[in-house]
This record gives C-alpha cells, sequence and structure tokens, in this order.
C-alpha cells in the first residue's frame, strides 16, 4: 500500500490502516478524557465497503452498529420498523443508499430527529451525468443529507478494484471471459480500502474544514478494461480474454445470464456513463482526505491474485 505522504506505520496491505490523526483523536484517551467515542451506525455493513468501515472504525475508537438486513443489528430499507432501533443513539451515520430512492428522504428525516448529527454518503462519481436508470437512491442520500440540517460529506468513487475479485467480475474473470461495452475508455479504479479509510476519516473527524463537502475518489490512474484484464491474466498465471461488446450485445448477455431487466438497466446506464468518460481520468479525493496517494491497480493485482481467486 503506498504510504509515503502518511505520518501513520503502515499496516498490511488489505488490512484496516491505523486512522489519520484527526480521526484517532476522537478515540477516548488512556486518562479517560478528551472527545466522547462517536457512535456510528454503519449501513451495508456486509457490503464491500461496509466491510471494511467497521473494523477501521473500531480500531479509530468508535462504537460501531453494523447494520444490514443479515448483520447483528437489522437494517432493511424495506422494512422502516428496524431504522429506529438501529439509528437510536448513534450520533453519525454511513449511509449506503438502496437502489430504490423512495425511503431514502424519511430514513435520514429519522436519523436526524432521532439525534444523528453527522452523515457521510457513498455516492458514485459522475452521477450527475447518469441517466434515470441507474444512482437515483444516491441521488436521493445526496440530497436528503445536504438538507438534512445536520453535517454531512459525499464519497463519490468511481468502480472498485475490488468488483473484479468479491463482486459482479470476478465469475467472468474465474470463466476466462470478461465482455463489457467500454472500448478504449479509461476507468479510474479504485480501492474498496481506501474508500473505507476515506469515509472513517469523514465520520470521526473534528476538522469540520472537511465536512459539507463532496469528494471525488479514484485510484492513481485510469486504466482500461482490457488492460486491467490483461493484468490479472498475467498475475493468475494464465489466459483471461477481454471482449468487447456493443451495448446491445451486452444487455443481450446480461439478459443470457439471468440478470433482471432493472440490474440490465442499470448496468447499461452506467456503461453509457463510462463511454462517455465521465469516469476516465484520476481525482485528488484520497489526497485531499488522507493526505496520502491512492493504492495502485497493480498492488491490488497482486494481492487479490495471490489468494488463488483468478487462477
Ligand atoms: N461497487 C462499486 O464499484 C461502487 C462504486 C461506487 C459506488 N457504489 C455504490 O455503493 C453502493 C453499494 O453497492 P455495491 O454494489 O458495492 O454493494 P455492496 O456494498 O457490496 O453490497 C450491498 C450491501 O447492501 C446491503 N443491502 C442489500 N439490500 C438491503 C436492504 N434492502 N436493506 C439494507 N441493506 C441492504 C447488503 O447486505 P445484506 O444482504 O446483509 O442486507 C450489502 O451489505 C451502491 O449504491 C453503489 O451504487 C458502488
Amino acid at each position: 500500500m503506498t504510504t509515503q505522504h502518511s505520518s501513520q506505520p503502515a499496516a498490511p496491505a488489505g488490512q484496516p490502516q491505523p486512522a489519520t490523526t484527526p480521526a484517532a483523536s476522537t478515540a477516548p484517551s488512556p486518562s479517560g478524557g478528551g472527545e466522547p467515542a462517536p457512535e456510528v451506525l454503519v449501513l451495508a455493513a456486509t457490503g464491500k465497503t461496509g466491510r471494511r468501515v467497521v473494523p477501521r472504525l473500531r480500531l479509530a475508537g468508535a462504537a460501531v452498529r453494523a447494520a444490514s438486513r443479515s448483520s447483528a443489528v437489522r437494517f432493511d430499507w424495506a422494512d422502516p420498523a428496524t431504522w429506529g432501533p438501529a439509528v437510536s443513539g448513534a450520533s453519525a451515520v454511513y449511509l449506503v443508499a438502496p437502489d430504490d430512492p423512495a425511503p431514502v428522504a424519511d430514513f435520514v428525516a429519522e436519523a436526524a430527529a432521532a439525534g444523528v448529527e453527522r452523515f457521510v454518503v457513498l455516492s458514485g462519481r459522475g452521477l450527475e451525468h447518469c441517466g434515470p436508470g441507474f444512482g437515483q437512491g444516491m441521488a436521493a442520500a445526496e440530497r436528503a443529507v445536504r438538507e438534512s440540517g445536520r453535517q454531512w460529506a459525499i464519497v463519490r468513487a468511481n468502480n472498485f478494484f475490488q468488483n473484479f475479485d468479491e463482486d459482479l467480475w470476478r465469475e467472468p474473470l474465474r470463466n476466462g471471459r470478461l465482455a463489457l461495452p467500454i472500448g478504449e475508455v479509461t476507468e479510474a479504479f479504485v480501492d474498496a480500502d481506501d474508500v473505507a479509510d476515506v469515509a472513517v476519516t469523514l465520520l470521526t473527524t473534528p476538522d469540520e474544514s472537511l465536512l459539507g463537502r463532496v469528494y471525488e475518489v479514484s485510484g492513481p490512474q485510469g486504466i482500461t478494461f482490457g488492460k486491467a484484464v490483461a493484468t490479472m491474466a498475467r498475475a493468475a498465471g494464465r489466459s483471461i480474454a477481454y471482449t468487447e461488446l456493443t451495448p446491445e450485445e451486452y444487455r443481450a448477455e446480461l439478459r443470457a445470464a439471468g440478470y433482471p431487466e432493472e440490474a440490465v438497466t442499470a448496468l447499461d446506464t452506467l456503461f453509457a456513463l463510462h463511454r462517455e468518460g465521465h469516469t476516465a481520468e484520476p481525482t485528488d479525493g484520497v489526497r485531499q482526505v488522507l493526505g496520502r496517494e491512492p493504492v495502485p491497480f497493480a498492488s491490488y493485482v497482486a494481492r487479490a491474485a495471490s489468494t488463488g481467486v483468478w487462477s
């Protein structure tokens, strides 16, 4: 992990990093003095960022409520009866929005009324250029926290590296072929570990100058999907093909693979956004919040390949 600009010693790659200095200062002091530890409700706690945010918050001295439909604290966007118990007593919320925008404003209002003082929203880079088929939940969350009267920060992330080994593109890669409609347009993929580090700092920092802002969070370089696949294939020591599809062919492949029509529309809309280049170039969001460079794709690939995930 690239930590040359951090004043903290690096934890092993892929492990929670020590929080940046402002975040660490919210932990109770050994003498029991100082700021009280924040109590943070983490939504989507089993998801790609949530499960990284939870241990980092604990390391920073926060009390954590890890919530989702299958977590210790049950939270279901579709069941408002689960919201109150989850949010009661929390001072901050890591908000990962549902696809459906309908419940989001009500939840944020309920959380603010229950005493939540800060919201950090996970959102998507290029959201403002997205068609109606994708991102409406994230857009609703951005709007709701801005209007909440509470502290907020928005983390607009690029596609995570971890989509390649933990999610959507894992099985196609394992099967030796990733096929997408994106061409030579690059994507500034980002490490979900970096996204989690950014979120934790924003959830816990006493530095209010970091709040009320939108952070565009990317990796250090734009990479074509073709080059990304070649890099992963090399690291896995096998052949994996990247195949270019037209948008029509992509939709047909998703349908043939059993994706529901809503997901087909969402992915189709997402790739239209990527093709327009709105997520192609790197940004300095990680540096703005953490004061260090983001993790390069090659470091992630070495780490993931060593688990045998693509072999
Ligand atoms: N993946 C990316 O590259 C990326 C990049 C930028 C932004 N985002 C945004 O991040 C968000 C998460 O997407 P993801 O694909 O990365 O998924 P994810 O976080 O890996 O997984 C989804 C999470 O949501 C929880 N969940 C699902 N349905 C729920 C419900 N009805 N109520 C409460 N929790 C529920 C799941 O836990 P349970 O099953 O236990 O409920 C799981 O923890 C989306 O808004 C996405 O647009 C993703």
